[in-house]
């Protein structure tokens, strides 16, 4: 328990950031943040995978220091991260005690001075009354409760026993978002909290963070929830002044401001090009004379000759130097998704399950087949047994009770919920190595093997960086391009939008429309879900 309870500053509550600059290893990740968040502020931070999301939040909630600029903070800040770690040993009760530290050391700070006041002491008064205030500025009285709703609502894990580490990572990162939502801090800084969420979760995180006293920063690619939630959009992507492009006026009103904003600066670029080219030109152009002018031609005159020549060394210079001072300021274009082609096996089974079930996991028995161009979604709420469902077709489960057929020759390939890659080997090798591998034991033909850089998941500085050290959203791209480079017969998607930035999901689906692979997806993500209304659906009923 800490010695010095945070205690929350409610309505004088407030987080200012100034001209915030933060670099990681050798890439400058913020420029100039400006940013200020009051209890009544709802901002959204997007931006493409590995922009500085992540980066921050953490730079909001101090646990991160900045490499210039400052963060002022009046009050208390929760944050929950991206990915959660449990330590061994750590159950939920511990979980819940840490979130509510604070609540309950000042529930604690009551009791002691009221136990001093029955005592008779005379300070004791004025201990009591400091005491009470924080209880009621904490609501303690009511903070074990309102986790235990939160724990509910969103479908944790209930039993405090419970080691966190034996938990899916799902239910363990519903353990910690109850926590921070039911902790009550001045400010609640989410880093993508749908990604483990069912629809009765979404639901009750959406009603919570509409109606909650404190302020909300939310890092989410959840298109749903930023149009229903986000009032401030703090959009990380490049801009023409490298800050990022903070707009009011919600999601919707966002999205045209900035369509708008890049007509006019491909404009711009497109100017700012044909200046350069212009330049360059003129500079070719002068170069060229300046050769000419050298070359001696039969009866010319030496000395005129010379003097020319000084004037076009001198107009050759003038150019270089107008050219260099020319620069081009529009930041690298953003990455576009090749998704390759997918082989079809046309008339074959690839995999069919025939009434099968996994004890505890999958109790209603399921029966379906996949052929080429078969699409499915598999939706469900938390628990139901989609995730086992997709581990089936893949193989790497086997049924209690029921038969799997998989043709012998066909490939499936899956993109799991969440993937291990190894942390301290770079992107590219961990690529190069899948890709001699399934090449060596003969699953893929030489010629069709591709190479990361042609599917736009990673650019090449990232592919060259340690696993470790890239973003939560360019480890998943990662995985998705080991998935795609089997050159999969069968796609099985787990949560395909979870860490992965709103453009990329774009792509992703729309690409999954076209190929002639089978494709199975299961998600809770609204947009996707809408965007698929047209596949046929599996729903599986909670356990
Ligand atoms: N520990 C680290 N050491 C060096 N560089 C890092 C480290 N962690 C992150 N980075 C780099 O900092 C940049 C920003 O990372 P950050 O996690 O803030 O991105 P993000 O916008 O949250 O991405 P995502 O959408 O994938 O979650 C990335 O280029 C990443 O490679
Ligand atoms: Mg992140």
């Amino acid at each position: 328990m800490p010695t010095t309870p945070r205690i929350p500053a409610r309505q004088r509550a407030q987080i200012t950031a100034a001209d915030l600059s933060v670099t990681r290893g050798t890439t400058q990740v913020l420029t100039g943040v400006d940013l200020t968040l009051t209890p009544a502020s709802r901002i959204a931070i997007i931006g493409e995978n590995g922009r500085g999301k992540s980066t921050l939040l953490h730079a909001l909630a101090g646990s991160l220091t900045p490499t210039s600029g400052t963060v002022r903070r009046i009050g208390t800040v929760a944050l929950a991260e991206q990915e959660m770690s449990a330590p061994p040993g750590c159950t939920v009760g511990d979980a819940v005690a840490e979130a509510i530290a604070d609540p309950l050391a000042a529930l604690a700070e009551l009791d002691t001075a009221a136990a001093q006041l029955a005592a008779g002491s005379e300070e004791a008064n004025a201990s009591y009354a400091t005491a009470l205030e924080h209880v009621e500025a904490h609501d303690a009285w009511n903070a074990e409760r309102r986790v235990q709703i939160a724990l509910a609502a969103l479908g944790a894990e209930q039993d405090l026993t419970r080691e966190l580490a034996a938990l899916s990572v799902g239910r363990r990162y519903r353990v910690r978002l109850a926590c921070v939502l039911g902790a009550d801090d001045d400010f609640l800084l989410l880093d993508e909290p749908t990604n483990h969420l069912d629809r009765n979760g979404l639901d009750f995180l959406t009603a919570h963070l509409h109606e909650r006293r404190g302020g909300v920063v939310l890092v989410s690619h959840d298109r749903a929830l930023l149009a229903d939630l986000a009032e401030t959009i703090v959009d990380l992507d490049p801009t023409p002044d490298g800050r990022p492009r903070i707009s009011g006026g919600g999601y919707a009103g966002y999205r045209e401001g900035r369509a708008a904003a890049q007509a006019r600066w491909e404009q711009a670029y497109e100017r700012q090009q044909a200046e350069h080219t212009r330049l360059q030109d003129s500079l070719s152009a002068a170069q060229n004379r300046l050769v000419s002018g050298w070359r001696p031609e039969k009866g010319t005159n030496k000395h005129g000759r010379a003097t020319r020549a000084g004037g076009l060394v001198q107009s050759v210079h003038r150019r270089q130097e107008e050219l260099e001072a020319h620069t081009i300021s529009l930041p690298e274009p953003p990455l576009n998704f090749s998704f390759p082609e997918l082989p079809a096996r046309a008339g074959v089974e690839l995999v069919s399950l025939d009434e099968v079930t996994v004890a505890g996991r999958l109790s209603i028995p399921v029966s379906l087949a996949l052929t080429s161009g078969d699409r499915l979604l598999v939706t469900g709420p938390n628990g139901a047994g989609k995730t086992t469902l997709l581990q089936l077709l893949d193989g790497a489960l086997t049924p209690s009770s029921g038969t799997i057929r998989a043709a012998r020759t066909a490939r499936v390939g899956s993109l799991p919920q969440e993937s291990a890659l190894p942390a301290d080997r770079r992107a590219s090798e961990v690529f190069a190595t899948h890709v001699e591998v399934l090449i060596a034991r003969g699953v893929l033909d030489p010629a069709s093997a591709v190479g990361l850089a042609s599917l736009g998941l990673l650019r090449s500085r990232d592919a060259g960086k340690r696993i470790g050290d890239l973003s939560m959203g360019q480890q998943r791209r990662l995985s998705l391009a080991l998935v795609l480079a089997s050159r999969p017969h069968a796609l099985l998607l787990d949560e395909p939008s979870n860490h992965l930035s709103i453009a990329l999901v774009d792509e992703l689906t729309e690409a999954l429309q076209a190929t002639p692979a089978a494709v199975v997806v299961s998600s809770h993500d609204r947009q996707l879900l809408r965007d698929t209304a047209t596949w046929p659906r599996l729903t599986l009923a909670a356990p």
